[in-house]
């Protein structure tokens, strides 16, 4: 049974990843998109068992809707393929509010309309559950979408453009009305742009769930591995200040080895597949020890055996030796949890990846997402800055020369654009309303989002503990208390939008 929908369920993708292209964040994020595919999987047949209603399971339509490659000039006549699926189950014909799940920046499956926090609310409401894939991802792409020509209309306000073409499609094929209240949802980039949907499009939708959504580009984004020192010594989490310090202590060694020239020690204590030969390969070796750490805080609790207990556990007891030999531990734990052999160093390789063109329609889109980077958002977890605690070799530089070894950008173009979507989206200060920007304190992405209520408008949820995008699981009995009660709010604000909307209707305001 495995082998038949392994590959083709992949689900809610909520992966945004560590930008600096090493090659660790990538085996993680890989991981956890399977991981999350079977945990869906799981928590959806579980309620297939244990039906709540009394109507029986409907198999979600999956299709496929022509789009304009580029909405901004008709005069271009191509057009791609872009995937969705419907979920009719819960509907509640032929007024029932609509839930759209955005994709984002990785392959989505029938699951977007099946599991998850979405369809928790669409049962409860009886809303006609759909979801859009994002274009150039997934199965979204013409066959030579990743060339250096063709990627180029590949960006966040095309992918907006999609999906209120995509809004006009679903309210043709159902005859909706004003009657029908649209709600978005969406974590991760997704979630940005979730708000920034309801953000441009207010007529289209009423209200919009932005979990986790770094909302303001940031170039240098060393903010991010603040957050991951701030994680590591939580203690709520399982943190320690200890282990902060032997976390930073070890970097400091494994520095001192490539500062001196001597890799070959390095190589034997972390498994390098290949010699590390020059400093690229010496940066792209730090960033990949990095990212075991930055991993864990950023899916903490998700990555089963790599979570920030069980770091900071081999850091600060299993390795009485020293700091060194902590990393060292850590980095193999990491290692047989992922099924490794050895750790892939080579940045000629990282860079021969990112070139690649082959469609990869299951999992992460990692070009696709680069390029995004490169050309909107920046988001480089850079760790040039003291509070950082692992190698300054991890340096913006190195990030910002990949956008122009890959695909011809130049560093100044690339500052440039991310000013830009900030003038454009209004960064965190989105002049909009009724968006939920929810938010964990664990999660590194926190740090570019709405935090706070600042307008009437906006409604920031920070839950204490929790990593990225928890609250758009299932909802389980092992949720802490603070997540329970995030859903709980989430869900009222849903009902109360829902309402009001019903009221707008009836008697429009004069
Ligand atoms: C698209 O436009 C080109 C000219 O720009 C034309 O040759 C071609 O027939 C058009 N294709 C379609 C499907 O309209
Ligand atoms: C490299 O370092 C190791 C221990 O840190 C030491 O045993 C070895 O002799 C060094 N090699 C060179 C060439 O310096
Ligand atoms: C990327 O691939 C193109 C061909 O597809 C090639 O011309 C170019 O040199 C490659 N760039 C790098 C940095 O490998
Ligand atoms: C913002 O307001 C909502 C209610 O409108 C509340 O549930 C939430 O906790 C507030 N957020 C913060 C960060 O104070
Ligand atoms: C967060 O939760 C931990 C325990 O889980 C608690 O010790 C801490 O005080 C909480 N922080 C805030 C800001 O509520």
């Amino acid at each position: 049974m495995a082998g038949s929908w392994l590959p083709r369920c992949l689900l809610l993708l909520l992966l945004l990843g560590v930008s600096h292209g090493a090659w660790n964040m990538r085996q993680i994020r890989h991981t956890l998109h399977r991981q999350r595919q079977l945990d869906s999987f799981k928590s959806f047949y579980i309620r297939l068992a244990f039906p709540k209603g009394a109507s029986g399971y409907t198999e979600p339509i999956e299709g496929h809707y022509t789009q304009p490659l580029d909405h901004f000039n008709r005069r271009n006549n191509a057009t791609y393929r872009q995937r969705y699926w419907i979920n009719e189950e819960y509907w509640q014909r032929p007024d029932g509010p609509v839930f759209l799940y955005i994709g984002g920046e990785g392959s989505l499956s029938e699951f977007s309309v099946l599991s998850g926090e979405h369809v928790d609310l669409a049962q409860k409401h009886r809303a006609l559950l759909v979801s859009l894939e994002h274009r150039y991802y997934g199965a979204s792409i013409n066959q030579d979408g990743l060339t250096l020509s063709e990627i180029r209309f590949l960006s966040s306000q095309q992918a907006l453009a999609d999906l209120a073409s995509f809004h006009l499609f679903i309210s043709q094929k159902y005859n909706l009305s004003p009657r029908n209240t649209w709600i978005c949802y969406g974590g991760s980039y997704p979630g940005s742009l979730s708000a920034w949907f309801r953000l441009k499009f207010p007529h289209l939708v009423y209200g919009a769930i932005a979990s986790s959504a770094p909302v303001r580009a940031k170039l240098d984004f060393t903010d991010y591995n603040k957050v991951v020192a701030k994680s590591l010594s939580d203690e709520a989490i399982g943190g320690s200040a200890k282990c902060l310090d032997l976390v930073k202590e070890g970097f400091r060694a494994v520095d001192a080895l490539l500062h001196s020239g001597n890799t070959s020690e390095l190589e034997k204590d972390f498994s390098s597949c290949d010699a590390l030969s020059g400093p690229d390969d010496s940066a792209e070796f730090v960033g990949n020890l990095a990212d075991i750490f930055m991993g864990a805080v950023q899916y903490n609790g998700e990555i089963r055996g790599n979570n920030v207990r069980r770091l900071c556990q081999i850091m600060t007891t299993e390795s009485p030796q020293s700091a060194y030999e902590g990393l060292r531990k850590v980095n193999q734990g990491y290692m047989e949890s992922m099924g490794l052999q050895c750790v892939q160093n080579s940045y000629e390789k990282s860079v021969a990846d990112l070139n690649s063109t082959k469609i990869n329609p299951v999992g992460v889109g990692e070009r696709q997402w680069y390029y995004q980077t490169c050309t909107e958002f920046g988001y480089y977890q850079t760790c040039e800055d003291a509070l950082c605690p692992f190698s300054p070799l991890i340096t913006l530089n190195s990030q910002l020369a990949l956008c122009t070894r890959v695909f011809q950008i130049t560093m100044e173009s690339v500052q440039q654009s991310v000013e830009f979507t900030n003038e454009f989206y209004g960064a965190d200060h989105p002049k909009s309303s009724r968006i939920i920007f929810v938010n964990g304190n664990v999660d590194p992405w926190h740090a570019l989002s709405v935090l706070k209520n600042e307008s009437r408008s906006e409604i920031a949820i920070f839950i204490n503990g929790t990593a990225h995008c928890a609250n758009m699981n299932p909802s389980s009995p092992d949720d802490p208390p603070s997540l329970k009660k995030a859903r709980e709010d989430i869900a009222v604000q849903v009902t109360s939008w829902l309402k009001s909307a019903e009221k707008e209707v009836e008697a429009p305001a004069p």
